[in-house]
């Protein structure tokens, strides 16, 4: 596991949040990640969308972002 924390932002719209995005979020702060919540950023067709070091992971996965850590 990542030893250093870094802010992920979640979007918490209401597509994204049909498609998961914040079960996607308690999963990850339960992961001793920090977590913000994010307003609709316009990704919907990608949706669910996790931010990670400043960039969009479209159509994201618990396994994709903990990549992108
Ligand atoms: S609802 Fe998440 S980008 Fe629009």
């Amino acid at each position: 596991m990542c030893s250093n924390k870094k802010v992920i932002g979640v979007c918490y719209g209401p597509r994204c949040s049909d498609f998961g995005g914040r079960d996607m979020a308690e999963a990850l702060r339960e992961m001793g990640h920090e977590v913000e919540n994010l307003d609709c950023q316009s990704l919907c067709p990608h949706a669910p969308a996790i931010r990670v070091n400043g960039r969009f992971v479209h159509r994201a996965t618990i396994e994709r972002v903990k990549e992108k850590l």
